[in-house]
């Protein structure tokens, strides 16, 4: 019957086709996992990304993609996705929630007491005298974060923090205008950065935490990125 073996050739083809297709979300993170991994703290540079808020890791998807973000194995991985794939690794990576490994030593490990309170006490009051906020009026008192775009700050190495300020110190990393990490980067000393970085590294991170649904308004600056800030528009840096 003619038919009939048309339809099965058909079937077989629809049944193959899914190991073929060289495109799915899987391939796209697994490949994206050997860097951002579970084991991803100990190598002391790679942040991790699961958990964080989707807004906020589609923004940087963005941003590696528009040259916001500097780093060629990020801008190689997702040069050419489209949008929605983007939208969907965001979406999927932020509802991960692997447990946290041992915190490794980074440069924070050697910090002394007093760079350690001095790292505490940026991140709970800021310091009123350089104009620098708490790190807690946007990024929650338990430092997990907000939806839909600002990120928890704990989990992540030192190195990699002291990385990003430098970033925003030289531009080199950008988020939406008004780019408020990029005004309290500028107000940092290098020596209050690694005090800060070291503080937040050698915190113990909660596995059932999670991002805040909101925050206080208005925030001590506005943030671009952010929407529920003046002239705010989620969708990247522009
Ligand atoms: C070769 C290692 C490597 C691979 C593979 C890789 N990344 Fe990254 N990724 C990094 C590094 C390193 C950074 C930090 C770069 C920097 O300094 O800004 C980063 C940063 C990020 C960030 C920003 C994190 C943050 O907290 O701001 C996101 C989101 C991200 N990667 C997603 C992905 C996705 C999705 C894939 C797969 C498509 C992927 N990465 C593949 C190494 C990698
Ligand atoms: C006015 C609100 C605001 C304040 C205050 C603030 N942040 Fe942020 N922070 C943000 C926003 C918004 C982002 C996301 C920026 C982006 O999309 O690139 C962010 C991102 C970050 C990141 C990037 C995390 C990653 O995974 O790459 C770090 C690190 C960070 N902030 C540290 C701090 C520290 C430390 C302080 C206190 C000194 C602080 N922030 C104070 C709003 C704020």
């Amino acid at each position: 019957m003619p038919i009939l073996s048309a339809l099965s050739i058909t079937a077989a083809a629809l049944a193959a086709a899914p190991m073929a297709a060289p495109d799915t979300l899987e391939q796209r993170i697994a490949a994206c996992l050997s860097c951002h991994s579970v084991k991803e703290r100990s190598d002391a540079y790679f942040p991790r990304i699961a958990g964080k808020p989707a807004g906020y890791l589609y923004n940087q998807l963005r941003n590696f993609q528009n040259g916001h973000r500097h780093y060629p194995m990020m801008t190689y991985m997702v040069g050419h996705l489209p949008d929605a794939y983007l939208r969907e690794i965001a979406d999927y990576f932020a509802a991960q929630h692997p447990p946290y490994p041992p915190a490794v030593a980074g440069s924070g490990a050697n910090a002394s007491a007093a760079q350690l309170a001095r790292g505490e006490a940026l991140v709970r009051q800021g310091d009123a005298g350089k104009k620098i906020p708490a790190c807690v009026a946007c990024h929650g008192t338990a430092l997990t974060g907000v939806e839909p775009s600002i990120p928890g700050l704990l989990g992540l190495p030192s190195d990699y923090i002291n990385a990003q300020f430098g970033n925003w110190k030289s531009k080199t990393r950008r988020a939406a205008a008004p780019d408020c990490m990029g005004e309290i980067a500028a107000r940092l000393s290098e020596a209050d950065v690694a005090a800060l970085s070291a503080w937040l590294s050698k915190q113990t991170p909660d596995t059932a935490a999670r991002p805040a649904a909101s925050i206080p308004q208005p925030l001590p600056l506005a943030c671009g990125s952010f929407p529920a800030s003046p002239a705010a528009a989620q969708g990247g840096a522009q």
